[in-house]
Parts: structure tokens; C-alpha cells; sequence
């Protein structure tokens, strides 16, 4: 698979790290795809909760943007990882918990709308630059941020680009709690492992009641990969793209 991703069991609690940290993360089709394996394996295990973290500083980087200069220049766009990785998302049976410190870009933000809990560090910084960079949203995100955070705010994020901090994402109900970024990873485990303790059956009945059927935000992350592969292709992504890696340290 790929050593940019590890993926260990503590007990009843899998906990899955993205750990590219000279690229803060930035998220390649293996990683995608080790992220995807994790959660789909969790599904049929005795594993009973499911959590993600990144390293110090970087949650992610969102996906890696040579990657999508490669599909600007006519490769496969957002692929085959990608989307099975946000299937795997939105048709988890184990509760998701993640732990953000630092930096999360992008799909380091959006996944997040498919978790049950969240813990950030209060220097996180969540934001979804997507329209500057000539995109739109994804991972259903164009239908579970509005939902989650009203239209207004789910814009400021998805389209204006303006990000938000720990205490921000916590206001508009990204976030359920905000601690020290050296707390993160111990907070967001003890919340993974309440979770993993509850009576499985029960948590799982009551998460499909909560959550419903899955349906409806596969066919949002569809529709807006559609739209995505085609932006990934225009002139002012492609430029964006060519900026970033171009750009003066
Ligand atoms: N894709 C590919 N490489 C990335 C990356 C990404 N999404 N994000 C960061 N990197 C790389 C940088 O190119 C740099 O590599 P280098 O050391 O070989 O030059 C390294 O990771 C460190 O990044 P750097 O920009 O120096 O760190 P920073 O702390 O100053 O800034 C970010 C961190 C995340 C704010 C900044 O890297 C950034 O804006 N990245 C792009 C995020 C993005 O637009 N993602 C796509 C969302 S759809």
C-alpha cells in the first residue's frame, strides 16, 4: 500500500493517520485508497470506531495539486481512489472521529462533515479553497455544509474560501470540541474510545436513523465530481494549479 498512510487497531478502535508530513499531507490516489480500505475493512470487524488523524501542524493539505495538474493536463481528474474514498465516507457503519491540528485543506475539511465527532486543535485551520483554485466543492460537501451550518456560513466557507479556526468550526457545529494542539490526538482517542464502548448494536441503529440511507450524498459526491472533472480541465484551474507549484517560497 502506501507508507504515507498507517493504519493501527488499539482495541476496538481503529485509528487511521495520514502521515505525509513534508507535505502536509497532501493526499495522493494511495493514500486514498489505504484511508478507503481502512474504513470499508472496519465495516464487517469487530472494530467499533473509526479515527482519523494527520501529524502536528497538518491534518491535510487536501489533495495533492500535482496530482491535479496531471488531470488539467488531461489525466484522469479526480479518480478512482477519490471517489471510493468518499463512498467509503458516506457508507461508513462505524462511527468516524477525527483529531485536527493544524492545517485542513480541502478534503481535510470536507470529510470531516461525514464524521460523528470532531476534536481540533484551537489552532486548526479549516478551509475549502476550491473556487480560487477553479473547482467546486466535493464530497457532498455542497449539500452537507448548508445542512449543517446554514447557507449563509456553508458559502463564506465553500465559496468564499474564508477559513475557519478551531473556535469558529466550533460555533457553526463542524467541531464538537476545541482543545491545546498537543491535547488533540488524546481528547479526539478517549472520544473514539467512549464510542467504541457503547453497545455496538445500538450505536449502529441509532447512526442509520440519524445519518439515513446513504443514497442521497452518494449521488451529491457524483454529481459534483461531474462538475468537478470538467472544472479540473479549464483554463483558470489549470493556472491555479501552475501558480502554486510555481510559486516563491
Ligand atoms: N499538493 C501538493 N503539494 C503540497 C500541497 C498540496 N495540496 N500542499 C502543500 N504541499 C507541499 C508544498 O509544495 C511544499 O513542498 P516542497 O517543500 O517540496 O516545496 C510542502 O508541501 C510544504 O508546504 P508549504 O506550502 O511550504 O507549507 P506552509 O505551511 O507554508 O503552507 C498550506 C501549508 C497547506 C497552507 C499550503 O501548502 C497550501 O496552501 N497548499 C495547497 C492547499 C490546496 O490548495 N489544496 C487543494 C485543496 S482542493
Amino acid at each position: 500500500m502506501t507508507e504515507h498512510v498507517i493504519v493501527t487497531d488499539d482495541g476496538a478502535v481503529r485509528i487511521v493517520r495520514m502521515n505525509r508530513p513534508e507535505k502536509k499531507n497532501a493526499l495522493t490516489a494511495a493514500m486514498y485508497d489505504a484511508m478507503a480500505e481502512a474504513i470499508e475493512t472496519a465495516n464487517t470487524s469487530d472494530i467499533r470506531a473509526v479515527l482519523i488523524l494527520g501529524v502536528p501542524g497538518a491534518f491535510s493539505a487536501g489533495n495533492d495539486l500535482q496530482d491535479f495538474l496531471k488531470a488539467a493536463m488531461g489525466g484522469e481528474g479526480l479518480g478512482n481512489s477519490v471517489i471510493r474514498f468518499l463512498y467509503a465516507l458516506a457508507r461508513a457503519e462505524r462511527p468516524l472521529v477525527a483529531g485536527v491540528q493544524g492545517v485542513a485543506v480541502g478534503i481535510g475539511t470536507t470529510l470531516c462533515l461525514h464524521c460523528d465527532h470532531v476534536v481540533a486543535a484551537a489552532d486548526a485551520r479549516f478551509s475549502t479553497p476550491f473556487v480560487s483554485l477553479g473547482l467546486v466543492p466535493e464530497a457532498a460537501s455542497s449539500l452537507l455544509a448548508p445542512r449543517l451550518m446554514g447557507q449563509r456560513r456553508a458559502f463564506s466557507l465553500l465559496v468564499m474560501g474564508q477559513p475557519l479556526d478551531g473556535a469558529e468550526a466550533k460555533a457553526c457545529g463542524l467541531v464538537n470540541t476545541v482543545v491545546a494542539p498537543e491535547a488533540v490526538e488524546a481528547e479526539a482517542l478517549k472520544a473514539a474510545q467512549a464510542i467504541a464502548a457503547l453497545p455496538a448494536e445500538a450505536v449502529a441503529a441509532s447512526r442509520r436513523l440519524m445519518k439515513g440511507a446513504p443514497d442521497e450524498i452518494v449521488a451529491r459526491i457524483d454529481e459534483e465530481a461531474a462538475e468537478f472533472r470538467r472544472r479540473l480541465k479549464s483554463p483558470e484551474a489549470r493556472k491555479a494549479f501552475e501558480a502554486f507549484m510555481a510559486r516563491k517560497r
